[in-house]
């Protein structure tokens, strides 16, 4: 069995820099360490309001970078507008809310319906590979499939708060390995991230079909204590 993917989403190295205003730690330095020690992408995320990453970071890590980047954007016309211009080899489509914390759940797609499917259109048109950020939904997943999307990567936020609370997971584990079936057999490439940990990644890379994880915030943050190349090694093990 071929193994998942790792791809390093570097964020919150930019959250980091950001709470100072300063220029360090920089993403393009972690982005670059990721390569070295064995990620296979690397992911970034730039949101309307600029809170980590900014749009000089996709500039630095779009022209440094040797593995694919991964560039996470919501569906409006100014990202459209900056993913044709840096042309990254991935794009992953977002939802965006301005309050939140964090991406909290998958895209609705039924909303600007017409505006996503030009969007993968001009992406796709551009050689650039689109994946779908969703919730593990069948509906969503034929839905992505007939918007023309390359990929989709389900949001396994809900999954991942059970197993970090010692809650009963088996439900939403079961739900993610039946969209992944589906997705898999309709031809879209299965991704999954959000809120991964060593113990969440390892129990979802049994599930036959997931060809890459997105993690970050968890991987960042045990860097501090065991280094970049160090947790990326280890996730590297837990999902194998
Ligand atoms: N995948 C997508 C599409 C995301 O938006 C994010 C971050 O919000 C992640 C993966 C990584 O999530 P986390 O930082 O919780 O590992």
């Amino acid at each position: 069995m071929k193994k998942i993917r790792l791809g390093v989403n570097i964020d919150h190295v930019a959250t980091v820099r950001n709470a100072r205003g300063v220029s360090y730690p920089s993403p393009l330095r972690a982005a670059l360490l990721a390569e070295k020690y064995g990620a296979d992408s690397v992911t970034i995320h730039l949101r309307e309001d600029r809170r980590h990453i900014r749009e000089d970071d996709l500039k630095s890590i779009k022209s440094r970078l040797k593995i694919p980047l991964n560039l996470e954007i919501a569906a409006t016309k100014e990202m459209l507008r900056i993913a044709l211009k840096y042309k990254p080899p991935f794009i992953c489509i977002v939802p965006e809310k301005r309050k939140e914390v964090t991406t909290e759940g998958g895209l609705n797609l039924n909303f600007n319906k017409i505006f996503l499917k030009k969007i993968i259109y001009k992406l796709k048109k551009n050689k650039i590979r689109v994946s779908l950020f969703i919730e593990p939904n069948l509906k969503d997943i034929n839905k992505a499939k007939l918007l023309n999307a390359d990929c989709i990567e389900i949001h396994t936020g809900k999954f991942c708060n059970l197993v970090n609370e010692s809650k009963n997971f088996s439900n939403e584990l079961n739900k993610i390995k039946k969209a992944v079936l589906l997705a898999d057999s309709i031809g879209l490439e299965v991704h999954a991230g959000h809120g991964l940990t060593y113990k969440s990644a390892k129990i979802l890379s049994n599930t036959i079909g997931i060809k890459e994880f997105n993690i970050g915030h968890f991987l960042i943050g045990e860097s501090i204590f065991l280094g970049l190349g160090n947790t990326i090694k280890q996730f590297k093990k837990n999902i194998k």
